[in-house]
C-alpha cells in the first residue's frame, strides 16, 4: 500500500472529525435551548480535538519524510497544500493558548473554531481527497500495454544508449528507491500517485503523455514532469543516467 494512499484513508478520519468537532460546539454555542449535555459535548469535543492533532502529526510526518527524502520541488497542488496545514497547526494552537491560558480572547475561539474547520477541508481535499479521486480511492488503473520487444532508443537523430553496467543499474535502482517510490510501483503497471513503471522503457510509448518511450523523454520527465509530477531538477546528468540504467531492466 502507498503511504499516499494510507495518508488519505487517515485524512478521511480527519473529515469526520472535523465533522464531530463541528457539531460537538455547534451545539454548545448555537442554540437558545440545549438539547444535550454541554458538558459532555465539550468533554467531547476536547477528546475529538486531541486525536485529530495526532492524526495531523502522524500525517504531517509522512509528508515531511516525503519532502525530505525526494527533495522534489512541490507542484502548486502541493504548495497550497502545505499552506493549509501549517494554517490549521497555527490556528490549532492559537486556539489552545485562549482556551487555557490567555483567556481574555476567548471570545476570539469561536471565530477561529470555524475557521479551522474550513480550512481543514481545503487541506484535505488539496491532498487526500484529491489522491482519492484520481486513484479512484486506490483501485488499479492499467496504464500502457507491456511489448517485450527491446526499442531501440532513436530520437530526432539523437541517440542515447541506457547504461547497462550493473553499477550504474544499481545506483539508479538506490535513487528510484530514495526518490520515486513514494509515487510508483517500480514492478507492476498499477497507478499509485504516477503510473507503475514495468517495461517502461520497453513499451513504444510513455504511459501518461504517450510520448515515446526514450531515455531522453525520461531524462525530460524527471527535470520538467509532464503534469503533476515534482520535478528533480537538482539530479545530475550521471544521477539521471543510473536512474534510466535502472528503469530499462524493469
Ligand atoms: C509525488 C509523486 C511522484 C514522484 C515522487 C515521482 N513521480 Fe513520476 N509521475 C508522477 C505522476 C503523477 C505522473 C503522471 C504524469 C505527470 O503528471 O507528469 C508521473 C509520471 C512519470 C513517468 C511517465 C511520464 C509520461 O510521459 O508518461 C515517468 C517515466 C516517471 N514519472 C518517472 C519518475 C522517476 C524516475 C521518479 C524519481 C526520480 C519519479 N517519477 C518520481 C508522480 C511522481
Amino acid at each position: 500500500m502507498s503511504v499516499f494512499f494510507l495518508k488519505s484513508v487517515l485524512s478521511l478520519f480527519m473529515i469526520l472529525m472535523t465533522f464531530i468537532a463541528m457539531f460537538t460546539m455547534f451545539e454548545v454555542f448555537g442554540r437558545t435551548e440545549k438539547k444535550y449535555n454541554i458538558e459532555k459535548l465539550k468533554k467531547i469535543h476536547r477528546a475529538n480535538g486531541i486525536i485529530y492533532l495526532l492524526l495531523f502529526l502522524v500525517i504531517a510526518y509522512f509528508c515531511l519524510e516525503f519532502i525530505l527524502k525526494t527533495k522534489a520541488e512541490p507542484s502548486a497542488r502541493a504548495t497550497f497544500h502545505g499552506v493549509f496545514a501549517l494554517t490549521v497547526i497555527v490556528l490549532l494552537f492559537f486556539k489552545v493558548l485562549f482556551v487555557e491560558i490567555y483567556r481574555q480572547f476567548y471570545g476570539k475561539v469561536q471565530t477561529i473554531g470555524i475557521l479551522t474547520a474550513f480550512i481543514s477541508f481545503l487541506m484535505i481535499g488539496t491532498s487526500g481527497g484529491y489522491y482519492l479521486l484520481i486513484t479512484k480511492f486506490g483501485a488499479d488503473t492499467k496504464t500502457g500495454k507491456i511489448t517485450e520487444q527491446k526499442k531501440e532508443v532513436v530520437q530526432e537523430g539523437v541517440r542515447i544508449a541506457a547504461r547497462t553496467d550493473p553499477g550504474s543499474i544499481a545506483k539508479g535502482k538506490e535513487l528510484y528507491e530514495s526518490k520515486c517510490y513514494f509515487c510508483h510501483d517500480a514492478y507492476s503497471n498499477k497507478t499509485e500517485v504516477g503510473p507503475g513503471h514495468k517495461g517502461i522503457l520497453k513499451n513504444p510509448l510513455l504511459p501518461v503523455s504517450k510520448k515515446p518511450a526514450t531515455p531522453e523523454n525520461v531524462a525530460n520527465q524527471i527535470r520538467n514532469p509532464f503534469r503533476d509530477m515534482p520535478a528533480f531538477k537538482y539530479l545530475s546528468d550521471d544521477e539521471i543516467h543510473n536512474i534510466i540504467a535502472f528503469l530499462n531492466t524493469l
